[in-house]
């Protein structure tokens, strides 16, 4: 299959093709998005088959409107209003109990829950109004791979697998929407931290539950994704603790077992550790977690390319800010850490 590349002044002919049942990636200000009618079972079956995902993970349903969820959810609570109110268009995925027979099935993987984002991306907004229902994207890498926040990260990924790819540059948040359970008996539950807080979304409706740790706690419903293995590279990460070694004994240490270390670092960092032989990305002029994130999933891509056959990464302050970016880091490295 041929895969098309479209920009901004070409959305005619990727509405077409999402018209059509076909499926096509397209910008959202967190990753590349592979969008299909998420009312066309089909289209659907089409995304599972590109990225090769297990069937049993659902997908998230994209609208370009607030008023547009009440079609195809039901008891929408004040709260979950409330939240839409205060970060849509944004990124915040909200799960909320499905009306049955609207959405495609095999976009909830059965469930009778249903996610609804709003993504801050114009191009993104288009394509959803112009199509006229909401789109069903994960995000649009091969299923293990870090998502894409590049076009090129995706064409990587799925060339000749789509049928287009609309370019809008790089995203500007570099890590998946917080998902937010507003379906639990407890209240309101995060699934997925992400770049919309608990402390933000505690000021809108009070109380909001988060399970610590990267393994959920069990007495909640987890996202069925947190059961795969995400965001890993082939080479193996350890993050550089505060606590730990430091950086130069980390470095001295794996030199003499004989690996190419890439290092994963803001500049600070790299300033005093770039050496002949160490392949380096940067996070970003200094250790801030919202600027880091932007350049995560692109380094991580990065090293795939090079020779390195190990990666050493900064580790950032967990606090509110740093939590999500954490959290990818600490899935990339399989909590590794030196
Ligand atoms: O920022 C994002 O959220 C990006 C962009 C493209 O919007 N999308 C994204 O989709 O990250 P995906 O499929 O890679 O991750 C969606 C997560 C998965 O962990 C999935 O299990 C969970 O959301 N999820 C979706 N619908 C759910 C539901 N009804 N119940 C529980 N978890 C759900
Ligand atoms: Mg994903």
């Amino acid at each position: 299959m041929e895969t098309r590349l479209f920009d901004r002044t070409h959305l005619t002919e990727a509405v077409k093709l999402l018209k059509k049942g076909e499926v096509v990636a397209f910008p959202t200000e967190t990753v590349y998005g592979l969008g299909g009618d998420a009312t066309n079972f089909e289209a659907v079956q089409k995304i599972f088959a590109a990225k090769g995902r297990p069937g049993d993970n659902p997908l998230i349903s994209h609208v370009c409107h607030a008023t547009q969820v009440e079609d195809y959810a039901e008891k929408i609570s004040e709260k979950a209003y409330q939240l839409m109110d205060a970060f849509w268009p944004g990124p915040l995925t909200l799960i909320l109990t499905a009306k049955k027979g609207k959405i495609a099935s095999n976009v909830t993987a059965g469930l009778p829950t249903v996610s609804f984002r709003m993504p801050d991306n114009p191009l993104a907004l288009e394509l959803i109004k112009r199509v006229g229902k909401p789109l069903a994207a994960p995000s649009a890498n091969t299923s293990g791979k870090p998502s894409p926040t590049t076009a090129a990260h995706v064409l990587h990924d799925l060339k000749g697998k789509i049928s287009g790819i609309v370019d809008g540059g790089p995203a500007t948040v570099g890590l998946e929407s917080t998902v937010l359970d507003m379906t639990h008996p407890r209240g309101p539950v995060i699934l997925r931290p992400g770049a919309i807080t608990r402390e933000q979304l505690e000021a809108i409706i009070g109380s909001v539950l988060q399970p610590v740790g990267l393994h959920l706690d069990t007495t909640v419903p987890k996202a069925p994704g947190m059961k795969y293995k995400h965001y890993s590279p082939k080479e193996p990460v350890y993050i550089v603790s505060k606590k730990g070694i430091g950086w130069e004994k980390a470095i001295a240490h794996f030199q003499s077992m004989g690996e190419h270390i890439g290092l994963l670092a803001s500049d600070l960092v790299l300033a005093r550790f770039c050496a002949d032989g160490i392949d380096s990305y940067s996070l970003g002029p200094k250790p801030d977690a919202t600027e880091a994130s932007k350049h995560l999933y692109s380094g991580l891509r990065f090293f795939e390319q090079t020779n390195a056959t190990i990666i050493l990464a900064e580790e950032l302050d967990d606090g509110e800010a740093g939590l999500a970016f954490m959290n990818r880091l600490e899935k990339a490295a399989d909590l590794k850490r030196i």
